[in-house]
């Protein structure tokens, strides 16, 4: 995900600057160069090696260092850098910054880049709160800096509130920063995971969708700049930052949430699983065992994507196609019978596509007759081939037919 990309990372004197271990395994483990600076307080905290060893780089601790320089190191590191980031971030150097002081390493680099800056902080809830502190974090928003707000929690000095530093969110709020917003001012609704229909207040009819897939073009689509309302059935799965998250149970919910919602959405991708079929009707006690087979009338489930098909003014339609065979033949079949733009079809009798795995193998459909297959992809990889292909058709406009 970080192939390519250079980070500085520049941590500062609190107890939470351990936090910062994990951070770098997580940069370097997606693939990004990742150059640490600490001050002379974090490095109270936690040894230089340790970051020098994750990173693979040496640790920068002195502005005034001959260690390897032909270049400027200060300079040459702001230069190179993609994205910024100072996790933890305290009060001081936040302070620091806002007022334009820079006599260390690391305000000094900040000083100096052009890259985006992330700052986490991590302080004394009353320090958080603190005007002075306030007034310093606003002033650094209105010059562009971004900042991953602290969670609240007990603090390492015994205080309750907010101050604990986000780790688990750092990660995601760097991906966002590096990824290009071309899907800003856009509003994406994507549905997932299954629905479930009733039988009777214990039992239902349902699938094996997961909502990986579905869940995994909301993180995407919100990373590119997208306001996103995902609707998603029963899932185990946590939902992306940044998403509006609407649950729903059965299909009919998924319909009325789905209409409810429909007119604010340029865009609109159909990964759940939605059941054809729902029980004729919902018992609305236990049904009792018995030595007889039981038969279960069922009444069909109205098509949701057929119904936004046929609107007259209706967004970007994208639907998926669940197949075991004639993968290709019937997701065409169900792209012109549902008057879509793309169908992406996955071959569901695969073990590693379609429901409930990380993986998918995909062939991507338009209505021109274009085809991309996309291989054997992670979900996240897949939802990056479809939202490419959805940023160039909204690039492109309306077409005329
Ligand atoms: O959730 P995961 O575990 O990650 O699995 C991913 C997935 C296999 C569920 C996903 O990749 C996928 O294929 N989703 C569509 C599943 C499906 O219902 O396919 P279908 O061929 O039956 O339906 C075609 C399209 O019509 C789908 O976009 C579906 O959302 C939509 N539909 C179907 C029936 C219905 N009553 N209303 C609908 O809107």
């Amino acid at each position: 995900m970080l192939t390519g990309k250079q980070i500085v990372l520049g941590v500062s004197g609190g107890i939470a600057a351990y936090k910062a271990i994990e951070l770098l395994r997580l940069l370097t483990k997606a693939g990004a160069d990742v150059h640490v600076i600490m001050t002379r307080s974090a490095q109270e905290f936690v040894a230089p090696l340790t970051f020098q060893t994750l990173s693979a780089h040496p640790v920068h601790t002195e502005l005034f260092s001959l260690i390897a320089e032909r270049e400027i190191g200060h300079i040459s590191l702001a230069d190179r850098a993609d994205l910024f980031i100072i996790a933890p971030a305290t009060a001081n150097i936040i302070g620091k910054i806002a007022v334009g002081i820079a006599d260390d390493m690391l305000t000094t680099t900040v000083m100096a880049t052009k890259a985006p800056v992330l700052i986490a902080p991590a302080m004394n809830v009353n320090m958080y709160t603190n005007p002075i502190y306030q007034e310093n974090e606003q002033r650094l928003r209105r010059f562009g800096y971004q900042f991953v707000a602290p969670v609240c929690g007990t603090l390492a000095c015994g205080w309750e509130g907010q101050g604990k530093l986000a780790d688990p969110a750092i990660f995601e709020a760097a991906l966002s920063a590096l990824t290009p917003k071309d899907l800003a001012g856009k509003k994406v609704m994507v549905t997932a995971g299954p629905t479930r229909e009733e039988l009777d207040p214990v039992r239902y009819i349902s699938n094996h969708s997961s909502g990986k897939m579905g869940y995994a073009l909301a993180l995407a689509a919100a990373r590119r700049g997208a306001q996103v309302l995902l609707i998603s059935g029963p899932t185990a799965l946590t939902v992306p930052a940044g998403v509006e998250y609407l649950p729903v149970e059965s299909a009919l919910h998924m319909q009325a949430a789905v209409m409810a919602r429909i007119g604010e959405c340029q865009v609109v991708i159909k990964a759940a699983a939605v059941a054809d079929y729902r029980p004729c009707e919902r018992i609305a006690t236990k049904i009792k065992k018995g030595s007889q087979p039981v038969t279960i009338e069922l009444v069909k489930n109205p098509d949701i994507l057929a119904v936004l098909g046929a609107l007259q003014d209706r967004p970007l339609l994208i639907g998926f196609a669940a197949e075991t065979n004639n993968v290709a033949e019937y997701a065409t079949r169900k792209l012109k019978e549902k008057n879509l733009d793309m169908i992406v079809a996955n071959d569901v009798s695969q073990s590693d596509a379609g429901f409930n795995v990380d993986t998918n193998r995909a062939l991507l459909i338009f209505r021109d007759g274009r085809r991309i297959e996309s291989g054997l992809v992670t979900k996240m990889q897949l939802a990056g081939v479809i939202l490419d292909q959805i940023a160039g058709e909204l690039a492109a406009g309306p077409q005329v037919e």
